[in-house]
């Protein structure tokens, strides 16, 4: 391939319409045919431009007031975008980014291509800063985020949690890799991890779980990933099947369960797929959950497509558990997703809080008397986690907070002590929260 460059071009150009930053890479890498090499340049300039995205874009409006970003061609705002981090983060010289990038420059405002970019560099970061006197607005281009995140997590945290928070959901976060019971042992994957040179850390508390700490080979492309054997599962959410501890025989419903990792580990877990019902709302995703337990070899879960705040009337028995892992902000992930960061608004958060209220009132429904229920979000906002299960106790007298143990986390202090909160610069994995909930009577 002559260059790399029109392909991130083009994954950038996607992000922005809209897809998801993983979609969009796992697209590129196959139909591109991509080898390692370029692979990993695209998945450095995409991630990389798209976590200090807030920062990167306001050199370039801040360099010329002839065009605006948003409206030139989107081909184009992707070109300057890759050549301000040439500039600003890998600190190249003009004349060799105008080199690398002027084959692919069309037109912006009539200018020409080392006009422009000499105007970027002429931009400072203390320009940035001007009228920036508040703390959310500074940390929101020191950190890269919203500034109504920032105001959110401080009013939670106070100042030097959120820092330590912020810094951490800029760096990278260890892959941990599930061993799938269903399709093989720990003791065949092992030994064929160490022919591939690759070097792992099993995790302490989490049975078949590994960090992965060296690898020659990207995990994806292990033909023990293709065949179901491995799955790439972060630590906080395989821990959120072992809180909800299925027992072989007990009724079982994954109520937002695609793309179906934590339906899989609770098969394993459970030693049988046959009492368990994994619903989605999404066909799509319903279609996406239905290939992957079965390659997984859980294809024996009953899978429905429903909207599960109504299920009541569709799913006329009780469970003796129920995983309630609801749509979220996404905010604990945004160091492996930062696309995420720029796409949610604040308006956006109230229907997620309205979402996982209604989907937790129709839980406890359909849950029998003695029997529990796991809520676990990949959030960093109390909305979306201790404030639904507060709000949801205040209201249900008949519920009471069990341990959600084990306790890998810090225990919430907000919930008795009960609830668990996992943060990337203290777990080592995406921020997380897991909450258990049981049923005492009617
Ligand atoms: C956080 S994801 C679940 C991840 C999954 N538990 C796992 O570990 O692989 C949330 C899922 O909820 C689904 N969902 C959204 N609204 C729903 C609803 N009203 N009823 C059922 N599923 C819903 C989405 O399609 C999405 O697949």
């Amino acid at each position: 391939m002559d260059s790399i460059i029109p392909i991130v071009m083009s994954a950038l150009e996607d992000i922005d319409n809209g897809k998801s930053l993983r979609n969009v890479l796992r697209f590129h890498v196959n139909q591109y045919n991509l080898d390692r090499e370029e692979e990993s340049t695209l998945y450095y300039y995409t991630n990389e431009i798209y976590r200090k995205l807030n920062w990167i874009d306001l050199f370039i409006k801040t360099s010329s007031s002839n065009f605006s970003l948003k409206k030139i061609k989107s081909d184009m705002r992707a070109l300057l975008r890759i050549a301000t981090h040439m500039l600003k983060v890998n600190n190249k010289p003009v004349d060799e980014v105008v080199t690398m990038l002027e084959p692919y420059y069309r037109s912006v405002a009539q200018m020409s291509f080392d006009t422009l970019l000499e105007l970027i560099q002429s931009v400072t970061e203390e320009n940035l800063f001007e009228n920036r006197e508040d703390l959310p607005s500074k940390y929101s281009l020191k950190y890269f985020t919203y500034t109504w995140i920032i105001r959110k997590f401080i009013k939670q945290w106070g100042v030097d949690f959120t820092e330590k928070v912020l810094q951490s959901l800029l760096e990278s976060i260890p892959m941990y890799v599930r061993i799938n019971t269903l399709k093989a042992s720990f003791d065949e994957i092992v030994d064929n991890l160490a022919t591939y040179e690759i070097k792992y850390t099993p995790v302490e508390i989490i049975p078949n779980l590994i960090r992965i700490d060296e690898t020659p080979v990207p995990i994806p492309r292990l033909d023990e990933f293709k065949e179901g054997k491995l799955v790439i599962q972060q630590k906080a959410s395989a821990l959120v099947s072992l809180v909800l501890n299925p027992q072989l025989g007990e009724e079982i419903l994954d109520m937002c369960a695609s793309p179906g990792g934590k339906t899989s580990h609770i098969v394993a877990q459970a030693g049988t797929a046959k009492n368990i019902l994994a619903v989605d709302l999404n066909k799509e995703r319903v279609k996406i959950l239905t290939d992957r337990l079965k390659l997984l070899g859980a294809e024996e879960v009953k899978i429905l497509s429903a909207d599960a705040r109504t299920l009541k009337k569709t799913v006329k028995s009780t469970f003796d558990k129920i995983l309630l892992d609801p749509p979220c902000s996404g905010s604990g992930t945004y160091s492996s997703r930062p696309d995420i960061k720029w796409r949610m608004k604040q308006r956006d958060l109230n229907w997620y809080i309205k979402l996982q209220n209604a989907l937790l009132d129709e839980a406890s429904k359909l849950l029998e008397v003695g029997g529990c229920i796991v809520y676990s979000t990949c959030s960093l906002f109390e909305d979306e986690n201790h404030e639904i299960i507060s709000q949801f106790l205040k209201n249900n007298s008949n519920f009471s907070l069990m341990l959600a143990s084990p306790m890998i986390g810090i225990e919430s202090n907000l919930l008795e002590n009960k609830a668990q909160e996992l943060y990337p610069h203290l777990h080592e994995t995406e921020g997380f929260f897991i909450a258990k909930i049981q049923k005492e009577g009617n």
